[in-house]
């Protein structure tokens, strides 16, 4: 069932709660693809009944980002969301999560900001405020449909690690499940981005696949020295890729590795023919 007010979800999951039923939520920005399948797939085999939310969240893009040009598929994500079995499609407007006049801002909102260590690297460090876009637009999430679980991908590793603070710190009663990359044949990880690559953009998109899975073959082989195992990505680069980071972090808390062990999480952001994507492996 599609809805677009809080109302509606918070009616439905009053009943479910008073049945004992447990809620599952899946937190999408819509386009849904394979990747959101998978999220909500697992959601619905492990929950009594299962809310995805399809919103694109203003506050968690800056100025410069694609807000404007972001896919908006509706239709299509509500036919696969509910092929799935998803109970309730929640795909509120900008002014039902936010108000008037207060959705582009965080000056006029409450909102979450998790601890500077955690958003002032890898990408919070270009994207400036979109840790606190994300945070608060998932507290309200969580309060709003009461879950007790929460789906995220792995491609969005520093994300997930920074949501799970945030339940940990603010004792949100939810468990949250961190459910692996799903990628295309070639490698890529999906994304709702990968609709702005053509073709050659796709082929060159592949770099950052191969960087991480010839890092972990690398390390595989004895390699822990991190300057030495970046470099090995240089010969997947050219003139159509902007590689933003490669990091070496803690896979639980995001501290820097001085060298690479079997606990290491490698990131990558790299823009694409101008489309900014990200990737991650696990070393172990
Ligand atoms: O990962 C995303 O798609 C978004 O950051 C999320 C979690 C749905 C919040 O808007």
């Amino acid at each position: 069932m599609l809805v677009h007010t809080i109302k509606e979800v918070r009616d439905n999951v009053k009943q479910w709660k008073k049945e004992g039923l447990t809620v599952g939520v899946v937190p999408t920005m819509g386009a849904l693809h394979a990747g959101h399948a998978s999220l909500i797939k697992k959601a619905v085999e492990k929950c009594d009944k299962v809310v995805v939310s399809v919103f694109v969240n203003p506050i968690q893009f800056g100025p410069a980002e694609d807000y404007d040009k972001y896919p908006r598929t509706l239709d299509a994500d509500v036919k696969l969301a509910e092929g799935i079995g998803a109970d309730i499609i929640f795909a509120p407007s900008p002014d039902e999560m936010y108000g008037k006049g207060q959705r582009l801002s965080n000056d006029t909102l409450t909102y979450v900001a998790p601890p500077y260590f955690y958003v002032n690297k890898l990408c919070g460090k270009t994207r400036v405020g979109h840790f606190d876009g994300v945070c608060t637009v998932v507290m309200k999430l969580f309060n709003i449909t009461q879950a007790d679980y929460g789906f995220f991908g792995q491609k969005d590793a520093q994300q997930f690690i920074i949501l799970n603070k945030m339940v940990h710190d603010l004792n949100v009663p939810i468990e949250l499940i961190e459910c692996p990359i799903v990628r295309e044949p070639s490698g890529l990880a999906l994304s709702s981005r990968n609709k702005y690559l053509d073709e050659k953009g796709k082929v060159d998109a592949l770099a950052l696949s191969q960087i991480l899975n010839n890092i972990k073959a690398c390390y595989n082989k004895g390699i822990t020295d991190i300057s030495a195992l970046k470099e090995t990505s240089l010969k997947f680069l050219n003139e159509n890729h902007d590689l933003e980071y490669l990091e070496f972090v803690d896979k639980d808390n995001l501290e820097d590795k001085t060298k690479a062990d079997d606990n290491t999480l490698v990131l990558i952001a790299c823009r694409v023919h101008g489309v900014r994507l990200i990737d991650n492996i696990l070393l172990k």
